[in-house]
């Protein structure tokens, strides 16, 4: 399967912003079948972002995992795929730390996402006093086993990212060690709940990547694309990036 390279917008990101939009989506275009970029953009910019790029995939960054109801300010599955979404991230750690999110809140969102038709990136990865205190692979494997959507899973529609929290937005980067020793446990844990597909499914890497660090994380095995923060809120910075993962 191709590369997975997905950018993250969190809460950023206006109409004035989708020229970004446009670059990103003409260069994956010319690139289609070589590298498969999407953007996660914040929910009022959806439907507009996905209006600006047809056939272009456009993210959400959440998902409510019940299908209607009084939930206010929340947005369910069925409605981002409403305003165009065809993707979500669930499980990012900054809603995991903010809203108190647990493992099973994710698979419940991961589950209502697929549900709706929408295509999925669930996120898992340790704080740094979990590293240091050398629990990171069993912490982020137990992660995994309670926040997998039940099978089965499509390898097209579903992928995990494996975001070290110490890494995300700090400029930190993990290791190539320490990523392959990660994306192989993860590995593991996707075969033992998913059978032959869940050695299809992709595992991204995400935290601190950027242009100049994007080759070396690719060439790391069992790398299958990357999720990006930061350097994707411009087509310069992150079409470095996706032409890294070609
Ligand atoms: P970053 O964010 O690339 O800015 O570190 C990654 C993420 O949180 O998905």
């Amino acid at each position: 399967m191709v590369k997975l390279i997905a950018g993250n917008w969190k809460m950023h990101g206006t109409a004035a912003d989708l020229p970004e939009v446009r670059a990103i989506a003409a260069r994956a275009s010319q690139l289609a079948g070589q590298v498969e970029v999407a953007l996660c953009v914040p929910a009022t910019l959806i439907h507009r972002a996905a209006e600006a790029v047809p056939g272009f995939t456009i993210g959400a960054q959440d998902i409510h995992h019940r299908p209607k109801g009084a939930h206010t300010g929340d947005v369910c599955a069925a409605m981002l795929h409403d305003a165009g979404a065809s993707m979500a991230i669930v499980g990012h750690s900054e809603r995991r730390e903010a809203h108190s999110e647990a493992d099973a809140d994710v698979k419940a969102k991961a589950e209502a996402g697929l549900a709706a038709g929408l295509k999925i990136i669930l996120c898992v990865g340790e704080s740094l006093d979990v590293r240091e205190g050398g629990e990171a692979v069993a912490t982020v494997a137990a992660q995994v086993d309670a926040s997998l959507p039940a099978g089965p899973v499509d390898p097209a529609l579903f992928s995990l990212a494996y975001e070290p929290i110490w890494a995300i937005g700090t400029g930190k980067v993990a290791g190539p060690a320490e990523i392959g020793e990660m994306h192989a446990a993860i590995r593991e844990r996707l075969v033992a709940a998913y059978g032959e597909p869940g050695g299809q499914v992709r595992i991204l890497y995400g935290g601190s990547v950027k242009a100049d660090n994007a080759a070396a994380i690719f060439a790391v095995p069992d790398v299958g694309g990357a999720l990006v923060g930061g350097a994707s809120l411009s087509a310069a910075d992150f079409l470095p990036i996706v032409e890294a993962a070609l």
